[in-house]
C-alpha cells in the first residue's frame, strides 16, 4: 500500500473510531490507588492576571508550553489540516510537529501537503521521520526536505509497537540508534526523539542521552493507541492483545527526566491544561497534544483548533494560580501530592 493511502486510512480511523487506550491510563489522575494532585494553595498570594506562561524550546520562543504533536502530511487531506493547525499555532504563539515526511521523501511533489510557512511564518516547526526508515536517507536528503518546508528542527519517531501491528510495518530496527546518533551529530538543525503513544523508558532515554539529541518527547501510553489504530487496518486479533501496550505517560516523564538532561516534552493522552501543569511539575518542559487537536480541526477548522488550545492554556493558568506558581520555573517546584 502506498504511504499516501495509509495516511488517509490513519486519519479516517483516528477521527471516526475509538482509538484511545482502554484500561491503561496516563497516570495524570491515578497510579494504582494513588491520586496525583498539585498541592492546592487556597492562599496563592499571586495575581492570576500576572501569571507568565512564556518559554523557549530548542531555541524558539513559545507564548505557552504547548506543542501540537505530529499528525499528518503526504495525503490530500493533510494540506488543509496542517494549515489550520499551523495558523492557530501562529496566532497563539505555540509550536507544531508535522507528520512523517516519508511520503515527501519518496515523492517530492507532495511537499505542498506539509508546507505551512505561508500561514505560520514564526512558529516552532519540526519535520518528522521514523527511526526505522532513517538509515535509508542521506543527511543531504533530510537537510533538503527540512529546508523545503522551512522546518526549525527534526523529530525522529520511535514506533516499534506501531510497526509491529501494522500489516505492512517496517520491523527492522537494526542500526536505528546509530542512525539517530549520526543524524543528531551531522544535521544543521536540532534533533529530538519522540514515541507515538507507547512511551519511552528511562533505560532507552539513557541510550539516547549518549547521542546529540536535544529533547525527548515521551508520547506515553494512555492517549491515542497506535497498536490500536494500525491493528484496525488488518490485524484486529493481534491488536486486541497489544491495544494497551506501553509505558504510561507519567511514568515515562519521570523515568526520562532522571535519565536525560535535555528538554522533556510530555505527551500521550495530555488532554487538559491541568494535565500540562502536572506534567511540568513532574519535570517536563513543555507538553504535546495530537488527537484532540485533529478532532477540533475536523469539526471547526482553524477556529476550532484555536478554541480548544485556548481552553487548554486557560486551564493551565488556573492550575498555576491554584498552586501559587507565577511562572513555569515556579511550577516546576510545586509539590505533587500523592494521595491514597
Ligand atoms: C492521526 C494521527 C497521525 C499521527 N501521525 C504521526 C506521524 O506521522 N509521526 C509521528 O511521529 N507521530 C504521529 N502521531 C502520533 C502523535 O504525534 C502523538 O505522539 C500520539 O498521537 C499521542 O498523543 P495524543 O494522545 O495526544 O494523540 C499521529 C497521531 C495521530 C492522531
Amino acid at each position: 500500500m502506498s504511504t499516501q493511502k495509509r495516511k488517509t486510512e490513519h486519519l479516517d480511523i483516528a477521527c471516526n473510531q475509538n482509538v484511545q487506550f482502554r484500561e491503561k491510563k496516563t497516570g495524570f489522575e491515578k497510579i494504582g490507588f494513588k491520586e496525583i494532585e498539585l498541592e492546592y494553595k487556597t492562599l496563592p498570594e499571586i495575581d492570576k492576571k500576572e501569571i507568565k506562561l512564556e518559554t523557549k524550546f530548542l531555541g524558539k520562543k513559545f507564548s505557552a508550553p504547548l506543542l501540537v504533536g505530529a499528525i499528518t502530511g503526504g495525503c490530500t487531506e493533510a494540506t488543509q489540516i496542517n494549515k489550520d493547525i499551523a495558523g492557530a499555532c501562529e496566532e497563539l504563539g505555540l509550536g507544531m510537529c508535522l507528520g512523517s515526511m516519508r511520503a515527501m521523501l519518496e515523492k517530492p511533489e507532495l511537499k505542498e501537503t506539509y508546507f505551512v510557512r505561508d500561514v505560520a511564518p514564526n512558529i516552532f516547526l519540526a519535520g518528522n521521520i521514523g527511526a526505522a526508515q532513517l538509515p535509508q536517507y542521506s543527511i543531504e536528503k533530510i537537510e533538503k526536505a527540512l529546508k523545503e518546508i522551512k522546518a526549525d528542527a527534526l523529530a525522529i519517531h520511535l514506533n516499534a509497537a506501531q510497526e509491529a501491528l501494522q500489516k505492512e510495518g517496517d520491523t527492522n530496527f537494526k542500526g536505528a540508534l546509530k542512525a539517530i546518533a549520526k543524524v543528531s551529530r551531522e544535521l544543521s538543525k536540532p534533533v529530538y526523539v519522540k514515541e507515538v503513544g507507547h512511551g519511552i523508558s528511562g533505560r532507552i532515554a539513557k541510550e539516547l542521552a549518549k547521542t546529540k539529541i536535544k529533547a525527548i518527547d515521551v508520547a506515553g501510553a494512555g492517549g491515542t493507541s497506535w497498536t490500536g489504530i494500525d491493528s484496525l487496518r488488518g490485524n484486529a486479533e493481534l491488536g486486541e492483545t497489544f491495544w494497551d501496550y506501553g509505558i504510561p505517560t507519567v511514568q515515562s516523564i519521570v523515568e526520562c527526566r532522571k535519565a536525560f538532561k535535555g528538554a522533556i516534552v510530555a505527551s500521550g493522552g495530555v488532554r487538559t491544561g491541568l494535565d500540562v501543569a502536572k506534567a511540568i511539575a513532574l519535570g517536563a518542559d513543555i507538553a504535546g497534544i495530537a488527537l484532540p487537536v485533529l478532532k477540533a480541526q475536523q469539526t471547526g477548522g482553524k477556529e476550532g483548533v484555536k478554541k480548544y488550545l485556548e481552553k487548554v492554556i486557560e486551564e493551565l493558568r488556573i492550575a498555576m494560580f491554584l498552586s501559587g506558581a507565577k511562572n513555569l520555573k515556579e511550577l516546576k517546584k510545586i509539590k505533587i501530592a500523592n494521595r491514597n
